[in-house]
């Protein structure tokens, strides 16, 4: 009766064994098929950030087999700079126990092009909750981010001919906006932004007066100095710009950086008296570029202030109302420049 029962035991256990094989075999089966099949970058990556597995597509894109991936890190496949971006995601999923979620990107691909893609990557985590490693998807969003680049440059190529009429009607400032994004670029590639946040920046200078187009020209091109209530009216214009750039997708924070170009470090700009860093760094460049840009030309109400006048208001005033930093940049490129604008070296609209 003893040996019937264990016999009877064994069995079930062979069976339920077996059953668990299948399912285990099954569970692979279709982990294996979701990551050859997917067509998204899928890898999983040890705690010193190695990689320990790559799917199909993720093999493919490198052309190379997976054997040749794995125990690799990014620092073998991309370049430095980007390899380090990577690197510095991966330490704060690692650490934290977070994930990073639809982080949009641009990847320089080995035959030199571009391609935008978004990463979400999760902490791997063993029985007790520590993080061992981390897995990551990739999916390449070239084609959705052309198309919508497309829309945007037709947005902004209208928004600019909106400009050039304001720009036609108030001589003043013809070409201010252009000179604006021009000293923006410099500055920011001396201060080495990634290609993406200049181009968001060029942008930002040349719509950030947009919203003038609503102020009438009388108090625009108005001689001599301003009622307080036609001041208020101008003043108006960077929260106009911001509520005519708001509705359309833009990147980043293209619209607030617009909004912000008259704040002032110490709470004394306008319009809402932002302070230190509740400023935008973006504004921060626009704000010190307009100044610099407007102060160098004519204005209706006064003569060109010349560049000693300037160079003076930029550096009496570094550290409270214009950022430090930047202000330090400036003054190094102008000198270089010989004291001349640099940015009229190659306009030719004067
Ligand atoms: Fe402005
Ligand atoms: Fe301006």
């Amino acid at each position: 009766m003893k040996s019937k029962d264990s016999s009877a035991k064994r069995k079930r256990k062979h069976r339920s064994i077996k059953e668990l094989n299948t399912t285990l075999s099954l569970e692979r089966q279709l982990l294996q098929n979701l990551l050859d099949n997917i067509p998204d970058a899928i890898y999983f990556k040890d705690d010193k950030n190695r990689i320990i597995r790559v799917n199909r597509f993720y093999a493919e894109g490198f052309k190379l087999p997976p054997e040749d991936i794995i125990g690799k890190t990014d620092f073998d496949f991309f370049p430095k700079d980007q390899a380090q971006k990577m690197f510095e995601d991966d330490l704060y999923v690692l650490k934290t126990g977070k994930p990073i979620i639809g982080k949009i990107e641009r990847t320089l691909l080995p035959n030199g092009t571009y391609n935008c893609v978004t990463t979400t990557k999760i902490p791997i985590k063993n029985k007790k909750g520590k993080s061992i490693g981390t897995l990551g998807v990739t999916r390449d969003i070239t084609a959705y981010d052309n198309s919508e680049r497309t829309n945007l440059d037709m947005i902004i190529n209208s928004l600019k001919v909106l400009d050039k009429i304001l720009e036609t009607k108030d001589p003043y400032t013809f070409g201010h906006t252009r000179r604006v994004s021009m000293i923006a670029e410099r500055i920011a590639k001396e201060l080495k932004w990634d290609e993406n946040r200049v181009l968001e920046l060029k942008m930002s200078a040349e719509l950030h007066d947009i919203g003038k187009i609503l102020i009438p020209l009388e108090i625009l091109n108005k001689p001599g100095k301003l009622s307080d209530l036609e001041y208020k009216m101008v003043q108006e214009h960077a929260k106009q710009s911001y509520d005519m750039l708001k509705p359309y997708s833009f990147p980043s924070q293209l619209p607030e950086a617009i909004y912000q170009h008259h704040e002032r470090l110490d709470g004394n700009g306008y319009p809402r008296g932002l302070m230190g860093d509740k400023i935008l760094p973006e504004a921060k460049i626009l704000a010190i570029c307009d100044v610099l840009e407007s102060m160098i030309s004519h204005r209706p109400y006064r003569q060109a202030l010349g560049m000693d006048v300037t160079l003076k208001e930029l550096k009496e005033n570094s550290g409270n109302k214009y950022d430090r930093e930047i202000v330090d940049v400036v003054l190094r490129i102008i000198n270089e420049n010989n004291n001349k604008p640099f940015w009229l070296n190659s306009d030719s609209s004067q």
